[in-house]
């Protein structure tokens, strides 16, 4: 259909673990999307090192594959019209603590003390990056 768009929505270890899944899947359900694809698995190190290779160099980034690699994630291609920037807005801004209260990480994360950011939620920041993960998570 014209101007049906995908993104790929990760729940991450931490909201696995806090038993997040169906209400985070429930909140895109409920904002009208389409869950097109669904799996779950224990990302390898490669895998995470392609979706954040953006992030190589930063210094936070062996933190966070060892954040990311811990437990399993869900991993999600989520379709419809401006689906992208419609899931980017529903997951809030990366850091939970200060995420818009309404938002998956404002209303369900904060800091534990940890100095991990750990915000429940991966979303696709634009239409190419969204095609790159998904070719990366459903191959
Ligand atoms: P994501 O890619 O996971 O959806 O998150 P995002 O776009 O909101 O944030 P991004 O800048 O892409 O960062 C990716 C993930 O890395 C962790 N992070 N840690 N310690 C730090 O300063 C730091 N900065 C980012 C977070 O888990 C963030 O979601
Ligand atoms: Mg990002």
């Amino acid at each position: 259909m014209a101007g049906m768009e995908q993104t790929l929505l990760l729940v991450k270890p931490d909201g696995v673990h806090r038993n997040l899944v169906g209400e985070v899947l429930a909140r895109i359900e409920r904002k009208g999307y389409v869950i097109a694809d669904l799996k779950m698995l224990t990302a390898t190190t490669e895998i995470l090192s392609e979706h954040y290779s953006e992030h190589r160099e930063k210094p936070f980034f062996a933190d966070l594959l060892k954040y990311m690699s811990v437990g399993p994630v869900v991993a999600a291609v989520i379709e419809g019209s401006r689906v992208v920037e419609g899931v980017r807005s529903l997951s809030g801004s990366t850091e939970p603590t200060m995420a818009a209260p309404g938002t998956i990480r404002g209303d369900l994360g904060r800091d534990w003390g940890n100095g991990q950011i750990e915000n429940i939620v991966h979303s696709s920041d634009s239409p190419e990056s969204a095609e790159r993960e998904i070719a990366i998570w459903f191959k």
